[in-house]
């Protein structure tokens, strides 16, 4: 018998309109263009205004562009999972309204968090899903709205991020393509330097919270950036030995979208060229759990049936891993 593999059919995204420029941050705190740009990469990134709309809004719109693009039938979705580090609400799941929204009324539903590297999870428990035969079409959003916990005061994290929702359908694949390998990591040691500290568990909300700041994310910028340096490049490495892979043989490498300069020295390390790296940071900053579904969204024209991708991510927690994949259908243009 051959045996199922888990293969991305379709993609789909959402980015608001409104465009959070440099030279706009350039009024809120004490920070320029030029050190942006040089720092980080980023020029700009989209911020969601609609009143009273959350992570799911932009959910909701990603998972229909991709309906509507091929034309699926949400009835035959069995399996709805938002990867988020921003759900609606903290209890009651954004996944299981965005599935009603959609329509995909024959689907169970559950939101996954792992902040940066969701999506990456998300790809492993999605595809492990379809692997196993028990499910024929699972979608896989990642979705942030990331400016509901960002502090516009603090210039070491608004410079950064922005909202976006992507959307994958994962099928199964007869044909060997689609999910091939992964390693996924994670490492509590890691909660130290980027968190938000209050509103959980440990430190429930209260005035003094509020009045500290504590619910925005904080991170130790310095101590994130080289931790995602090493790890997510020796775990895009590892794919590629693994697999038995030469840089040749890797059409596309998809990065989270963090930091230019961890982009590119995971890039490095493989032996990529530019030209075979997908970059958005420039438009969208880091968008968290949107990052990895937005590029495949962006590149989907030049991406080729058969195509090796090498997923990246490094996240909070902390969280990272690589997976490899093989592309299985051209764009009809
Ligand atoms: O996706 C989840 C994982 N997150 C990441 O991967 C983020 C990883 N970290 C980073 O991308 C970078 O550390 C940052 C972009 C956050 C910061 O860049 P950096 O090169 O590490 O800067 P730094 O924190 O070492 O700061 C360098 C200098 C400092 O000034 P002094 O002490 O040298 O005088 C900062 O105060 O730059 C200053 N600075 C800024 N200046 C202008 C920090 N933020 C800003 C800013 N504008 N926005």
């Amino acid at each position: 018998m051959t045996k199922i593999t888990a293969a991305i059919t379709a993609v789909g995204k959402y980015v608001p309109e409104y465009i959070l420029t440099n030279k706009e941050l350039e009024s809120l705190v004490d920070t320029n263009d030029e050190w942006i740009t040089t720092r980080t990469g980023i020029k700009e990134r989209r911020i969601l205004k609609e009143p009273n709309q959350g992570t799911s809004y932009m959910a909701i719109r990603a998972a229909q562009d991709l309906l509507k693009k091929s034309n699926t039938n949400p009835e035959e979705i069995d399996l709805v999972l938002v990867a988020t580090a921003t759900p609606d609400m903290p209890v009651a799941s954004t996944a299981v309204y965005t599935a009603t929204k959609i329509g995909a009324t024959n689907a169970f539903a559950f939101d996954l968090q792992a902040a940066c590297s969701s999506f990456l999870y998300g790809m492993s428990t999605a595809a492990s899903y379809i692997e196993s035969g028990r499910y024929k079409k699972v979608l896989l959003i990642g979705a942030d709205k990331m400016s509901s916990i960002i502090d516009y005061t603090d210039r070491a994290t608004c410079i950064i991020f922005g909202d976006a929702a992507a959307a994958v359908l994962f099928e199964p694949n007869n044909e060997g393509l689609g999910l091939q390998d992964e390693y996924l990591r994670s490492d509590g040691v890691g909660r130290e330097f980027l968190k938000i500290e209050a509103g959980g568990s440990i430190l429930p909300t209260s005035e003094e919270t509020i009045k500290n700041r504590q619910h925005f994310v904080h991170q130790e910028g310095k101590t994130v950036f080289k931790f995602a340096v090493s790890n997510m490049a020796d775990v895009a490495e590892k794919m590629l030995t693994r697999n038995q892979l030469s840089k040749e043989d890797i059409q596309w490498l998809v990065p989270h979208q963090a930091n230019k300069r961890i982009i590119e020295a995971t890039a490095n390390r493989i032996g990529l060229q530019e030209e075979k790296v997908m970059i958005n940071i420039d438009k969208y900053g880091n968008t968290t759990s949107a990052t990895l579904p937005l590029l495949l969204a962006d590149y989907e024209d030049q991406l080729k049936k058969g195509d090796n991708l090498i997923f990246a991510a490094f996240g909070g927690g902390f969280t990272w891993g690589a997976i490899y994949l093989k592309w299985a259908y051209n764009t009809q243009q």
